[in-house]
């Protein structure tokens, strides 16, 4: 049976948090919100909690994971932070920023996956401070779906992917970016970015000079961009503004195909649902909820607007393009 903690968002209360400190402490699993997405968590130096992250989430055991703390401070317990990262920290953290390191032997090879580098990541959200503070050790955490499946940014939505594989889900309402964190190799000489998220690129670029754009569709250094991502259970079109494409989708709805749609613009094509957003941030803070609703809904087809690639909408289009898997 999975449990679930309902504490407040802004000001948890650390008695209803004690338990899933606990459960955390002793190897169990537990679920809890970031600003990003909700994690699922184990107590990262514990190489048999953490196996059971890959088990409950059906995750290929070659994805690494990246470690929580509740305070930059403590990142040198399990990776070498030079001054460059340092100065990151002090300036983005805590925040959806990830930066992987040289790990500390003391972290497993399974959250590792044998890399020999950690991605070490504080978040920004009260409930994730109050559950690192209180269990006191590192906690691994991806995000808490099953693989492939669009990330979690409630506990309904953590719960519809792995009720009765974790044994608490701390349920600290919706989470307010809505996409994953930006992934920074820091490793080399030159940052890499592996993965674009809720940390705008620009910004690091900003402190640290150029950050190289190469690492996501390099297999080796950023393993998690080879899998299958953020899938719909039906499948997911993207719209680009262009007439011929909307005329295109207008002829699939007179077909009688009950088509879904989302973004910024009003659909230029009759639809059976529509979810529209006033601006990007929101189209990215509730895109992945809004993937979970329409699959529920009973439509045939999702039609996405492709936004604008400025701040957010580069970790936007990112998930979008994987979530279409290509179409
Ligand atoms: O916002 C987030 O980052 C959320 C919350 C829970 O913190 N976590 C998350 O974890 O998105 P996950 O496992 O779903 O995605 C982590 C990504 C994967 O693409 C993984 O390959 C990459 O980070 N990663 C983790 N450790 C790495 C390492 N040592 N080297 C290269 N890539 C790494
Ligand atoms: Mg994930």
């Amino acid at each position: 049976m999975t449990r679930t903690i309902r504490v407040d968002p802004l000001l948890p209360e650390t008695e209803r948090l004690a338990p899933a400190a606990e459960t955390l402490r002793r190897g169990g699993l537990v679920a809890f919100p970031t600003e990003t997405v909700y994690g699922l968590g184990a107590d990262a130096l514990d190489a048999g909690a953490v196996r059971a992250i890959f088990a409950a989430k059906g995750r290929p055991v070659d994805n690494p994971l990246i470690v929580h703390l509740a305070d930059y401070s403590e990142a040198h317990r399990i990776a070498r932070v030079d001054a460059r990262a340092e100065g990151l920290f002090r300036r983005f953290a805590p925040g959806p920023l990830t930066l992987v390191l040289p790990a500390s032997p003391d972290v497993p090879g399974e959250v590792t996956a044998g890399l020999g580098t950690v991605g070490v990541r504080i978040p920004a959200h009260p409930v994730a401070f109050a559950l690192l503070s209180a269990a006191g050790c590192p906690v691994a955490a991806p995000s808490a779906n099953s693989s492939g499946r669009p990330s979690p940014t409630c506990a309904a939505d953590v719960l519809e992917d792995l009720d009765h594989r974790v044994d608490i889900v701390v349920d600290g309402g919706s989470t307010s970016l809505g996409l994953e964190s930006t992934v920074i190799d820091a490793t080399g000489e030159r940052l890499v970015l592996l993965r674009p998220g809720g940390l705008p690129v620009e910004e690091i670029e900003e402190l640290s000079g150029p950050v190289d754009a190469g690492g996501s569709g390099d297999r080796h250094r950023s393993p998690g961009t080879r899998y299958r991502h953020y899938a719909p259970r039906i499948p997911l079109l993207l719209w680009d503004g262009t007439e011929e494409e909307s005329r295109r989708l207008a002829d699939r709805f007179e077909r009688g195909e009950a088509l879904a749609y989302m973004g910024i613009a009003p659909p230029p094509f009759p639809c059976a649902e529509e979810i529209r957003f006033a601006t990007p941030e929101q189209y990215a803070a509730s895109f992945f909820q809004a993937l979970r609703r329409l699959e529920r809904s009973g439509v045939t087809r999702i039609v996405a607007q492709w936004p604008g690639e400025e701040g957010i909408g580069r970790a936007l289009r990112d998930r979008l393009s994987r979530a279409a898997g290509g179409r």
